[in-house]
């Protein structure tokens, strides 16, 4: 095909059987949010561009689908949500009983460098926590997390924690400015550590520290706790430091009496969005070296938008989840209403044909409709091949006597039956039209 109209590079088309899987995902994933209280709502594809300039994080900023739209107005293809979930819930749900939950599953766009797991548009589920501060909030949103990938079937997989204070504890008391270390810490977050630490020394960052960011860094041994304990004497007087370090312990501690024990605490662990201020996680499977899942607390974004309250979330990758199934065999099976193949015998039945197939979806069975007759032993191949169990025929005599002729492929039989017969073996769903 002519090149120009290829799909773009970094965007995916997804055939039946895989929109099947990413469709299961996200509907296991609202059943999930419903059980923890949270409610969908939706946002805006197309955004104004300042909603994420000022706290998305220099990453994203760089990497947004930016346009002028007919109105001269700068926007951009939403790359992430949280933004917009706190813009919504600042200026029309401040009426509502705090803390507010809510969900959202969408789009989003980033000029990422493709690769595997890594696309320019994905898909995110994504939930917010607004209005509480309790460590019992952070955990809450890991919980959920982790029980939706665990309900999906993974086993293997671990929670990277961290906390966004610490490090930037350590920055504040070396002198640093906030926009100096929301670059150094967004080096952190992609390896970049050499450039992390030219930033600090250009931002006249205090050298005693520097070793303290060097230390944090550090790959740490030993358990957990033990390591948090560890941080602790290195940070000593830093008070930001001192409270992030228990309030990660807390966190961590709840956690686990939630049964959460495949928890690594990373002190030196940084996010690449600007927002966060607290508590942050990824969550990663074996076999893929993206994160599955991100997010963390950012208790400072709404009260850019008028409401001065705390807030936690986070986002999963549709897309990632999806691959990461698929590598594992793992299937998810969607489709509510079993189906039926309904041929007319000849032409002359095929209006009987549509009316005894909008009967049978009124009682809940899916009916694909042969449009044009073809002979019986075709019609069975076919369904045979689509993994279709029940044939309905009509002809002239079903016409007349109101009835279906059934083939059961599975058992080998023939029947003749009402409509009402039908969805009774069928097992229809509930009635839906
Ligand atoms: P994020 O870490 O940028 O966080 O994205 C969350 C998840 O989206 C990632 O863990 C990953 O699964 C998926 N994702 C991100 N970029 C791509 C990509 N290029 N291709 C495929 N999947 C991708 C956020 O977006 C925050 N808004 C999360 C949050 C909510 N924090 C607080 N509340």
């Amino acid at each position: 095909m002519d090149r120009e109209f290829g799909v773009l590079r970094g965007f995916r088309e997804s055939l039946p059987e895989e929109f099947e899987l990413e469709r299961a995902i996200v509907e296991r994933s609202r059943d999930v949010f419903e059980l923890y209280g949270y409610q969908e709502v939706g946002i805006p594809t197309v955004e104004p561009i300042g909603i994420f300039e000022i706290k998305s994080g220099e990453e994203i900023r760089h990497r947004m689908f930016r346009f002028t739209d007919m109105g001269g107005r700068e926007v951009c293809l939403r790359p992430e949500g949280t933004p917009a979930i706190a813009r919504m819930v600042a200026t029309k749900m401040r009426d509502r009983p705090l803390p507010i939950r809510v969900g959202y599953v969408g789009s989003m766009f980033r000029y990422d460098e493709p690769q595997r797991g890594r696309f320019r548009e994905f898909l995110q589920i994504g939930i917010e926590l607004i209005g509480s501060s309790e460590p019992l909030g952070d955990a809450e949103v890991i919980c959920v997390v982790d029980a939706l990938i665990k309900s999906l079937g993974f086993r293997e997989y671990y929670i990277r924690l961290g906390h966004e204070g610490i490090l930037r504890g350590v920055l504040e008391k070396a002198g640093i400015g906030e926009e100096a270390q929301n670059a150094i810490l967004s080096r952190i977050d992609r390896g970049k550590v050499e450039e992390a630490f030219k930033i600090f020394e250009e931002a006249g960052g205090d050298a005693e520290y520097r070793e303290l960011v060097s230390a944090l860094l550090e790959p740490t041994a030993g358990n957990d706790l033990e390591m948090v304990d560890n941080i602790r004497g290195l940070v000593g007087d830093i008070e930001r430091c001192r409270f992030s370090l228990d309030n990660l312990k807390e966190i961590f501690e709840i956690l686990t009496e939630n049964d959460i024990k495949n928890v690594k605490v990373d002190v030196g662990f940084a996010r690449g969005l600007d927002y966060y201020t607290g508590m942050i996680f990824e969550l990663y499977c074996s076999g893929i070296d993206v994160a599955l899942a991100g997010g963390g607390r950012y208790d400072r974004l709404l009260a850019l938008f008028g409401w001065d309250v705390p807030a936690v979330g986070c986002a999963v990758g549709v897309d990632r989840v999806a691959l990461a199934m698929r590598e594992r065999g793992f299937t998810l099976r969607t489709r509510k209403v079993e189906r039926v193949v309904l041929s007319p015998i000849d032409r002359e039945s095929s209006r009987y044909a549509i009316r005894v197939a909008n009967r049978l979806r009124g009682m809940g069975v899916g009916v694909v409709l042969e449009l044009s007759s073809r002979p019986p032993g075709s019609v069975i191949s076919r369904a045979r091949k689509a993994g279709v169990r029940f044939v309905c025929f009509v002809g002239p005599r079903e016409s007349m006597e109101n009835t279906i002729s059934v083939r059961d492929l599975k058992n080998d039989v023939s029947f003749v039956l009402d409509p009402e017969g039908v969805a009774k073996i069928v097992g229809g769903s509930e009635p839906r039209l």
